[in-house]
């Protein structure tokens, strides 16, 4: 079978480089992807260096490995593609994503605290207040960047909420959580940017240090101050893995809110009737959230490691050797999702993966994400309900993040001020 890309011409195995991260500069490879589970589901990438990894593509592998989390490990060398250098790796190991059961088990039973559904509801004010503000600034410009003005604002804002940030201290955390991000697009590998993205976890991660102080002396009832109190079992969070888990949601909860709602923006634009559908039926918002999740996949994948001799699909897996399970394509494997090429807002069922299959390290920010992206299409589709492209997109190279730098769009400004809903 030959596959072909966005351009027209024809793609065999041979061509199929999901390392590169120049791949992905055109957006997400659904034509490599697409060969991959028809030909090679479980696929040895070869990189530059001589090393490689296997490409898992299919929905039921990407199940079968989240949910074995014994034989495919995140904390033996990390969940990141790249090997991490060696003296990395216990610092690496002190984040939730990095970790095994037991380990993880305890650790996520005490973060859990800060996302359980009432937590999360109450959340819905605030998050609606911030959206207003948000469109508030660009309604009256008729044109504005939807990456940076409007997608990139939200998730940070929300964060900043759920973990007692105080207000004055807001800015200096989203500086840092941008200078963070800024380094993960491996354009700056190795440059001044990465070097600076280091020196901001840094900072990031003594102001946590200096919040849990605080609050630990000073509890205030928030989350900040629970994570920290003993529970009924007497466990709390250690000040070290506060830390951590405060660094670890600055990363997680940001870039990819972020590009879901401009992902999801992006296909609401291309796809008119299903935005004309989803104006006319409100109903239909908890699906069609779902299905930009699904299309978009943010995370495009996560590594594991095998930790003893194996065989996924008849192929042998040694152990060591990296396993990588791509959401970005298991979202979209016919066997699973009906015209799992078409963007239907009203899809159901969508059992996508776009969070992770539900093994351990299913996405704990999961029902915060989904009230974000519903809560901002809500008040966009009410405000700016004619958004259209103004320009070219830009995207960013990576082939980690399935991500838009860049999106110039052009609207009707609303010819009465807003009054709130
Ligand atoms: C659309 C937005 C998001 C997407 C697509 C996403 C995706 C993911 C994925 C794929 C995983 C790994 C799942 C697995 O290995 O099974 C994950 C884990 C995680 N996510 Fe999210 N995420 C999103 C938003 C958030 C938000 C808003 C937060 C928090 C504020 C968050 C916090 C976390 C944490 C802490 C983990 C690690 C959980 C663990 O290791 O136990 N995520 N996410």
């Amino acid at each position: 079978m030959t596959a072909r890309s966005g351009a027209g011409a024809a793609i065999t195995l041979a061509d199929v480089d999901l390392f590169n991260p120049d791949t992905y500069v055109e957006g997400v490879p659904h034509h490599m992807f697409k060969l991959l589970r028809a030909e090679a589901p479980v696929f040895w990438q070869r990189q530059p260096d001589g090393s490689g990894f296997w490409a898992l593509t299919k929905y039921d592998d990407v199940v079968t490995v989240s949910l074995d989390p014994a034989t495919f490990s995140s904390g033996k060398r990390g969940s990141l593609l790249h090997d991490p250098p060696e003296e990395a790796l216990p610092v690496m190991r002190s984040l939730l994503i990095n970790q095994d059961p037991p380990v993880h088990t305890k650790y996520r039973r005490l973060v859990g605290k800060a996302f359980t559904p009432k937590v999360i509801r109450q959340m819905e004010a605030h998050i609606r207040k911030v959206t207003s503000e948000i469109i508030d600034r660009v309604a009256p410009l008729g044109e504005c960047d939807f990456v940076t003005d409007v997608a990139a604002e939200l998730p940070l804002q929300v964060i900043v909420e759920l973990m007692g940030v105080p207000l004055e201290d807001r800015q200096m955390v989203f500086n840092w959580s941008n200078r963070m991000i800024g380094a993960e697009d491996p354009e700056y590998a190795g440059s001044i940017a990465m070097e600076d993205a280091r020196q901001a976890s840094l900072e990031l991660y003594m102001y946590a240090n200096r919040l849990a102080v605080e609050r630990k002396n000073n509890p205030r009832g928030d989350i900040v101050s629970s994570l920290l109190q003993a529970d009924v079992d007497g466990e709390a969070l250690a000040e070290p893995e506060f830390d951590a888990f405060f660094l670890l949601l600055a990363v997680a909860g940001n870039e990819t809110t972020r590009n879901t709602i401009s992902g999801g923006m992006l296909a609401l634009i291309e796809h008119r009737d299903q935005a004309e559908r989803l104006r006319r039926d409100r109903s239909l918002m908890p699906t069609a959230v779902d299905e930009m999740l699904r299309w978009v996949s943010p995370v495009m994948q996560f590594r594991r490691t095998a930790t003893r001799d194996t065989e996924i699909r008849g192929q042998k897996v040694r152990e060591e050797d990296r396993v990588v399970i791509y959401y970005a394509s298991a979202n979209r494997d016919e066997e699973v999702f009906p015209d799992a090429d078409v963007f239907d807002v009203s899809r159901a069922p969508n059992d996508h993966v776009a969070f992770g299959p539900g093994g351990p390290h299913f996405c704990l920010g999961a029902n915060l994400a989904r009230l974000e992206i519903r809560v901002i299409f809500e008040e966009l589709l009410h405000r700016l309900p004619d958004i259209g492209l103004a320009g070219p997109i830009e995207r960013l190279r990576s082939n980690f993040i399935s991500g838009i730098k860049h999106m110039p769009v052009r609207f009707a400004p609303p010819k009465e001020p807003h009054r709130g809903r």
